[in-house]
């Protein structure tokens, strides 16, 4: 398993395992996933402090994207997210991804990262947390997926 840098080539293979986690229901807040087209144009917006880590075998089994704060007065804040393909679950490949992510976030700058996980995902709770990610808010029925409520959980980790 390698770990690299997200291109515009690999649009098309992030929209497929994107739509896999929205056809599954129950991670993310994520529904619809985007197009390959529009998952392209989103790699070609990212900025020189944004980037997305994929972890590839024979091909891309899981992503991470960390995007910058939507404003200026948070450009030292670090969201990302991390989905990987049923098969490549709790084979450590998450904790991989995130030493590639993190060292990115400090060699750009970043004072903490920051993630939103629906309060139902213990597993990804329990993946942050081992990652030292602690929790610091919860907006309450935040996400109402097929009529189902679930709340969201705030967790952020300081890097200086
Ligand atoms: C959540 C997810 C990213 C975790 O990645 P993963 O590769 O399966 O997790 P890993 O195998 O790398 O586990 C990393 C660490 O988290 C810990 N961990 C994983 N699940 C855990 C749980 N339920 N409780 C406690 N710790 C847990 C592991 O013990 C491991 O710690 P260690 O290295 O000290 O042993 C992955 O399972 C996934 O993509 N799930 C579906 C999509 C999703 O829920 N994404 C999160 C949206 S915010």
């Amino acid at each position: 398993m390698t770990i690299r840098r997200a291109t515009l080539e690999d649009a098309e293979v992030i929209a497929r395992i994107m739509a896999g986690i929205a056809a599954e229901r129950v991670h993310s807040a994520v529904t619809t996933a985007w197009t390959a087209a529009e998952q392209r144009t989103y790699i070609e917006r990212l900025n020189a402090r944004e980037a997305i880590h994929v972890a590839v075998e024979s091909e891309i089994i899981g992503l991470q994207p960390l995007e910058k704060g939507a404003f200026e007065s948070m450009a030292h804040v670090a969201q990302i997210g991390t989905f990987l393909t049923p098969a490549a679950r709790g084979r450590g490949i998450g904790r991989q991804l995130f030493e590639h992510t993190r060292s990115f976030a400090v060699a750009n700058h970043y004072a903490k990262m920051f993630i939103q996980v629906r309060a139902s995902n213990l597993h990804a709770q329990g993946f942050y947390k081992s990652l030292g990610f602690i929790e610091c808010g919860r907006l309450r029925k935040h996400v109402c997926i097929d009529g189902v409520f679930d709340d969201e959980l705030l967790m952020e980790l300081p890097l200086q």
